[in-house]
């Protein structure tokens, strides 16, 4: 019986995974090479890599990510985390980010909130250095000085 059990349970595991290796390639097509003009060349890549899975529209699903009962927190997260600021559409359209959302993002970074904790252990590149929370928090100031940014929220 015991035998049994493992076999279902491999054999479930495998389709699983097969499947995601598929939904990664569709995945991969649609989110064609659109970077996020918005922002400096050196801070782009910083939130590509810590922060995009969740923030923006190009959530790239591990694999695990298809499993319940984890698919569901991951979904209920990105869907969350979306909902509060979404990188592909920043403020109101305008494709710049408000001051409420530099300084919202350099608040959450500076005191480690994001990217959140749960995250961090499984995607180890989500790991900010001081320097890069320097960046994100100087991008601020870069965005304060910049002329009519969009409206505030
Ligand atoms: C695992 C998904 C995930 C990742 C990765 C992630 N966030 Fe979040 N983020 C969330 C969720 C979920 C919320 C909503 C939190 C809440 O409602 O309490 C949120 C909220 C926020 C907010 C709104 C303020 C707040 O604290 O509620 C900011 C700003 C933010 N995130 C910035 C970032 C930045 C910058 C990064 C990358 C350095 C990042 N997040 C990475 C899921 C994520």
């Amino acid at each position: 019986m015991k035998r049994l059990l493992v076999l279902v349970a491999c054999a479930g595991l495998l389709f699983v995974m097969g499947r995601a290796k598929t939904g990664k390639a569709a995945v991969t097509v649609i989110a064609s090479p659109r970077s996020d003009a918005f922002a400096p060349p050196r801070i782009e890549p910083v939130l590509e890599r810590a922060c995009h899975n969740c923030h923006s529209d190009r959530t790239d699903w591990p694999w695990y990510s298809h499993i319940p009962p984890v698919s569901l927190m991951i979904r209920r997260d990105v869907a969350r985390g979306r909902s509060k600021l979404d990188f592909s559409q920043w403020g109101d359209g305008s494709g710049r980010p408000t001051r409420n959302e530099v300084q919202e993002i350099c608040d959450a970074v500076s005191d480690g909130s994001m990217p959140p904790k749960g995250y961090r252990m499984m995607h180890r590149e989500a790991t900010l250095s001081s320097g890069e929370i320097e960046l994100l928090c100087r991008w601020d100031n870069f965005a304060r000085a910049q002329p009519p940014l969009s409206q505030e929220k």
